[in-house]
């Protein structure tokens, strides 16, 4: 293997960006630019009666006050897939603006284009809106009666409803049951980025949109839909992007209005949503809840699992995030059944959040399990290996690869799991309450549906360029294509320069669910791979070159040298090869064919979490004194990136668990916390010590390098350690997440 894989390279993109340099999707210099500024309904379920748009226009520096009297209809909303379909994939099937109708609070009435965006701010206030309003529901526990068990969910990529087995007798027959309910708020993403998209129409039929996403492809199909033109009237632009964790994986209406706005004044338009809007713009984590049923032999092997999940989805779309999927695989049990209830409700369609759906299912499940294990009195993480699954037990096919036992036993070794005092309340340090959680950690390994593409290009002075539409935001992406390409070609990464972030290039699908690197690396590596092996039949070939006539297949390329395998002394450089036959350079298109979805294996991700907590017995402040996270996520293309991706998602886990909830304010109908001062995330002083390792296993299986994807899995299970550490040390079960401290008095 190349010292290219695995090395620990620094972001490629690193410099830049600490430097302030990287242009962002708001700034990118555009001549006679103006900007846009959306005005949100702040009701949640109307009529809009009347409309007084004559102040805002007449306020100075004002070009346009659209509402949907003269904005124009969109040509069609295309049917919601989620983007890793690789098609148009709108965060919902309802797009603003077309009618006098609010279905939900923040939903966009009004857009005004001024030349500041200080004044397309202030004449924005000027607007006067009637309404006639509805009674609106925003909380699960308005509607719960009116659940309904949908056929599919997730743009119709998933039954609502899956069994094996039969649950009801072997839960009638088990020796010990556990039952419990979890209640988990909404939450947002808040990237530090907030959504923005600069449209700019070069011609009535040529558009190009500046937009920060995680797929500009996805964008680019979208827009055609919406705006009723041809894919190759449009080029979406994603040169940097300031986190996402889901917020930009599907196409929201931002980056339309944009360009329905700019034709309007015919002049580009910048639009970039406020912070308060990036709650109501592009979906959230769905406020949920989750029942689990476990039943189990008095030695705690489980016979039955049943997982019900009811969650608050939007008017338009049967959305829930996708929890049942890892803990329905996670045991052995050999009768399960998850179904997914729905309440509609006046918002926007939820969407992917990080860890999209395992999230929370895994919290649900791992609280459950610690639970049957004080139950039975087995250790927890005895209690999962008892009930560890050689096959996938949807299936009974074998995992493609797994690693969890070896993840297990190495979180055990760091942590120090063995010395564990199983009593609950049973460690004092002072006031601190001491206690100790696990979790076990699965994600599905996803698959694109389309083939995925990438193209490679040496030129004759020895350098590479590859490329692919990838957009770079923030899990270090562009950074392991220079790995791989570098690996494959067997050149230096200095001499290679990946170029992504363009619907202009080769497609890939938008990166979710953990399988951006594994779709375009997959690419990124076949096209190299065939670049390199054509050189290589070329040289063979050429009766000038010192390896005419060798077998290429005892050629290898070491430092852009192709050489005989055994006589690495005969052989000549790429860019000897192409001087001598005057070729400027070369260049190959790879495509990568996903493995079907039955390939007849269970594909996926594991990893094993540990978490200590102080809990403040008198105040009830829960302090992470130490996280232990260890996964097999197949082989690791960057040590430094893709353990900074792992120790980013158990932060987001410790996040979970004890400070994100967006609380709504019913009687409005309105996010009552929509600003990062009110909705909190970890700061420094909140972090652990944390500690990551990772078990590599092989998978030849998943796609030809072998990774099964790092952005998601060390999220998953983060939170239910924390949430068990916090029984232990308190002896107090937390069904309810965050765990904040007044639940502790
Ligand atoms: Mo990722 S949260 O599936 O975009």
């Amino acid at each position: 293997m190349s010292p290219a894989i695995g090395a620990t390279l620094n972001r490629v993109d690193g410099r830049p960006k600490v430097r302030g340099e990287a242009r962002y999707s708001a700034e990118v210099p555009v001549p006679g630019l103006t900007h846009a500024v959306l005005v949100n309904a702040k009701v949640a379920n109307a009529r809009i009666t009347a409309i007084d748009t004559s102040e805002a226009e007449r306020a100075a520096g004002v070009l346009a006050v659209l509402t949907h009297r003269n904005l124009g209809r969109v040509a069609t909303v295309p049917r919601m897939l989620p983007s890793l379909a690789g098609l148009a994939a709108p965060g919902q099937t309802f797009f603003p603006m077309q009618d006098e109708t609010v279905h939900y609070g923040g939903q966009p009435v009004a857009i005004v284009v001024a030349d500041t965006i200080e004044r397309a701010d202030h004449a924005g206030t000027l607007i006067r809106f009637e309404y006639e309003t509805s009674p609106a529901t925003t909380l699960l526990d308005q509607a719960r009666d009116q659940a309904y068990v949908p056929e599919r969910i997730f743009g119709g990529l998933l039954p609502g409803h899956t069994a094996r087995g039969d649950v009801a007798k072997a839960l009638g027959e088990a020796d010990v049951s556990v039952t419990a309910t979890f209640r988990f708020s909404a939450n947002h993403h808040n990237p530090l980025e907030p959504s923005a998209s600069t449209a700019v129409w070069e011609a009535p039929d040529r558009l190009t949109v500046y937009d920060s996403t995680q797929g500009p492809n996805a964008v680019q199909l979208t827009l055609a839909e919406l705006l009723g033109l041809p894919p190759i009237s449009i080029r979406v632009v994603s040169h940097a992007v300031g986190g996402s964790f889901g917020s930009k994986a599907m196409v929201w209406h931002h980056p339309a209005l944009a360009a329905l706005a700019a034709r309007h004044v015919g002049r580009p338009v910048r639009l970039v949503l406020t912070r308060e809007q990036m709650f109501t713009s592009c979906g959230h984590r769905e406020e949920q809840e989750q029942q689990i049923t476990l039943g189990a032999r008095a030695d705690g092997r489980i016979t039955a699992l049943r997982h019900d999940k009811l969650s608050l989805t939007s008017p338009f779309d049967d959305w829930a995030e996708p929890s049942l999927q890892s803990p329905s695989v996670a045991y052995t049990s050999p009768n399960y059944e998850g179904t997914y209830r729905l309440v509609r409700g006046n918002t926007i369609t939820p969407t992917f959040m990080r860890a999209p759906g395992e999230a929370t299912g895994m919290v649900a499940l791992e609280c459950a399990m610690d639970e049957l294990a004080e139950r039975v009195g087995v250790d927890p993480l005895e209690l999962r290996l008892r009930n560890y699954s050689e096959t996938d037990p949807e299936s009974g096919q074998p995992w493609s690869s797994s690693g969890l036992r070896e993840c297990y036993q190495r979180a055990a070794e760091l942590f120090g799991w063995r010395d564990r005092d199983p009593r609950p309340r049973a460690r004092r340090d002072g006031q601190w309450l001491i206690g100790s959680g696990m979790a076990s950690a699965l994600y599905p390994v996803t698959q694109p549906v389309n083939p995925q593409r990438a193209r490679a290009r040496l030129y004759n002075d020895g350098t590479a360029v590859v490329e692919a539409g990838v957009s770079e935001f923030g899990t270090g992406v562009y950074t392991a294509m220079t790995q791989v390409a570098a690996d494959a070609l067997g050149l230096p990464v200095e001499r290679v320069r990946f170029v992504g972030g363009s619907s202009d290039l080769p497609n890939i699908t938008a990166a979710v669910g953990s399988a951006g690197t594994s779709a375009v690396g997959s690419a990124v590596h076949l096209a190299a791979c065939e670049l390199r092996d054509q050189l290589i039949r070329r040289t063979v070939g050429d009766d000038h070159s010192p390896l005419r006539g060798a077998d290429p297949a005892r050629v290898e390329v070491r430092d852009g040298r192709m050489v005989l395998r055994d006589r690495p002394d005969v052989g000549e450089t790429y860019a000897d090869l192409l001087h001598r036959t005057m070729t400027p350079d070369v260049e190959v298109l790879g495509t990568w064919n996903p493995p079907p979805q039955d390939a007849g294996y269970g594909v996926h991700t594991f990893g094993a979490q540990m978490a200590e907590v102080a809990v403040d017995a008198d105040l009830g402040v829960v302090r992470v004194r130490r996280m232990v996270g260890v996964f097999a996520p197949g082989r690791v293309l960057n040590r430094k990136t893709a353990h900074s991706q792992l120790m980013g998602g158990m932060l987001w886990g410790l996040s979970q668990a004890l400070l994100e909830v967006t609380r709504m304010d019913p009687r409005l109908g309105r996010w009552a916390n929509a600003s990062l001062g009110d909705y909190l995330v970890p700061v420094n002083a909140d972090a652990p010590d944390v500690v990551v390792d990772t078990v590599e296993v092989r998978d030849d299986v998943v796609n030809p390098i072998g990774i099964k994807g790092v952005g998601e899995i060390g999220v998953v299970g983060a939170a239910a350690a924390i949430a068990n550490a916090v029984h232990h040390a308190t002896g107090r079960r937390q069904y309810e997440l965050p765990i904040t401290l007044e639940k502790l008095l």
